[in-house]
């Protein structure tokens, strides 16, 4: 199994709990079935050939497995496997630093690779495309610029923001995947290989409840499986059935969908302030104190899927079902497109 050097503290608590429930072959790995498929074959003719897996960049709202993935890919060629995240390359020695320190092949994760700044990511351009860094040393006149040779190394990317990546950036990645959300079917799976990592007597119908509540995502689904086993735990002698699933749910406030508490102001803001559309992104973002990008690429691609929220010419606006799960009267006709 790779080795897994840890640059920088992944700061979450819940992104620490959840390594031990993260699957490290492509064969443990369930969903995904696009990306698994294709990153099984460029892996197998990568080493057939002998050579380095070429750079890769996944994109798609956060919890769907980019790490997750990243880890898979170093695992399956036996590399090692460094992790850090765009914000914290401050300088362009931090970044001349983590390339300096890899070996052939190794796997470099960039998390959040649409924040490095501006001289980092310059840094990167040759370091993917010849593998060689350009580092000046000394000040003035006496300055130098030396050539580094690096290892054949690669670069997994992850970004939830892809419409904020650089075109020189983008294209230099070989592989670009969109990871998708996960089917109810696909997260019950998962819950029920998470259950049993974690020594937690669940039903299937448990687990198939857990699932439709945890909003296409794993990190989700593995995030609620713990709070519910702590239900379970103190007053249900420790087993997860549907109904214990439902009951620890709704006092945890997590609804039918999984929608979580910025999800529904989104949704009820379009209701309540814009009379449920159409209405442009960058005003709802605005009313709620987000960020427009990260409302479009984090929250709305969600809503959108399950059909809360339609994508008009003219804005966007809350579908029919979405005022339905708000138990709201439908608006007049006239409004809707
Ligand atoms: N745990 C988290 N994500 C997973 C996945 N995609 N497959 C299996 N276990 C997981």
């Amino acid at each position: 199994m790779a080795k897994r050097l840890i640059t920088t503290e992944l700061l979450e608590e819940d992104k620490r709990i959840e390594g031990s429930l993260r699957p490290q072959r492509l064969g443990e790995y369930i969903g995904q079935a696009k990306a698994k498929e294709n990153l099984r074959i460029y892996i197998e003719a990568a080493k057939a050939r002998g050579e380095s897996l070429d750079h890769v960049l996944f994109f798609g709202p956060p919890g769907l497995g980019k790490t997750t993935l990243a880890g898979v890919i170093a695992n399956e060629m036996g590399v090692n496997f460094k992790v850090t995240a765009g914000p914290a390359i401050e300088k362009p020695g931090d970044m001349a630093a983590i390339l300096n320190n890899l070996q052939e092949g190794d796997v470099l994760f960039i998390d959040e690779i649409h924040r490095l700044n501006r001289q980092v990511e310059e840094l990167l351009y040759p370091a993917m495309e010849d593998f060689v860094i350009d580092i000046v040393i000394g000040k003035g006149a006496t300055a130098k610029s030396i050539r580094l040779e690096l290892p054949r190394f690669t670069l997994v990317g992850a970004t939830t923001r892809a419409g904020m990546l650089t075109a020189p950036l983008r294209d230099r990645f070989g592989v670009v995947s969109r990871l998708e959300f996960y089917t109810v079917e696909e997260l019950t799976e998962i819950i029920l290989r998470s259950a049993k990592v974690l020594h937690v007597d669940i039903t299937k119908e448990g687990a198939d409840e857990l699932a439709r509540r945890s909003r296409g995502t794993p990190r989700l689904a593995n995030r609620l499986l713990k709070r519910v086993r702590d239900f379970a735990q103190i007053r249900y002698d420790n087993h997860i059935t549907k109904e214990v699933a439902d009951t620890a749910l709704d006092f945890l406030e997590v609804d039918k969908l999984g929608l979580d508490h910025i999800d529904r102001e989104i949704l009820k803001t379009m209701i309540e302030r814009f009379h449920g559309g159409p209405v442009g992104i960058e005003a709802v973002a605005t009313t709620i104190g987000e960020d427009a990008g990260t409302v479009e690429e984090v929250y709305e691609p969600f809503l959108v899927q399950n059909g809360l929220i339609l994508r008009t010419p003219r804005g966007r606006v809350v579908s029919d079902l979405g005022y339905q799960h708000f138990g709201l009267p439908l608006p007049a006709q006239e409004k809707k497109e």
